[in-house]
């Protein structure tokens, strides 16, 4: 498999946790983890696998750090890449909002020539509104350490084992 950047953004470490498990189960000579906070559009370009996570904070509201970073992925040239979203959130205290960074992150990549995939089921979820879900599907794994922790492992084991198909 060609080299993955996962970059993320993580306020108190939850996203962070899950894109250090997401590199463990691919492998860390394959995968590269990249805190946004340090990195660019050309970092971006480097790799032709990358899988892009944030949480949600506020209401619906990006990460900060993943903020400042969505104009330097609005700048790169992602043609050709596949791309895989993921993010944490919690869908009982934010029913209408739930990882609503993951649908974000999908609108900034929609129209720049880049695969999405890793996109996953609603199953098991319980929320109401998200700017992630898109015709029934999610768009990217969500993963909910407030209210599915219990979840969470098994969920990202999947979600990796789809994209080392996907990835291909
Ligand atoms: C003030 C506040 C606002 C939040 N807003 C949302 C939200 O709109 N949607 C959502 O799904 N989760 C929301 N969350 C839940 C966080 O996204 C969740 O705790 C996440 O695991 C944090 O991940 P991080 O530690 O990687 O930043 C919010 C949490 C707090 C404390």
């Amino acid at each position: 498999m060609e080299k993955v950047g996962i970059f993320y953004g993580s306020s108190t470490g939850n996203t962070e946790s899950v894109a250090n498990e997401i590199q463990k189960i691919l492998g860390d000579d394959i995968a590269q983890l990249i805190e946004v906070s340090d990195a660019n559009a050309s970092d971006l370009e480097k790799f032709s696998n990358l899988i892009l996570g944030s949480s949600t904070w506020g209401i619906g509201e990006m990460q900060d750090d993943f903020d400042v970073f969505l104009p330097q992925i609005e700048d790169a040239n992602l043609e050709g890449k596949k791309v895989a979203i993921f993010g944490c959130g919690d869908q009982d205290t934010y029913a209408d909002s739930f990882v609503d960074a993951i649908g974000i992150i999908y609108e900034t990549i929609e129209n720049k020539n880049c695969d999405l995939i890793g996109k996953i089921s609603t199953d098991g979820y319980n929320f109401d509104i998200s700017k992630a879900e898109k015709d029934n599907q999610l768009v990217g794994l969500a993963i909910d350490e407030e209210n599915q922790s219990d979840l969470t492992n098994e969920r990202i084991k999947n979600w990796v084992d789809q994209l080392k198909q996907e990835f291909n």
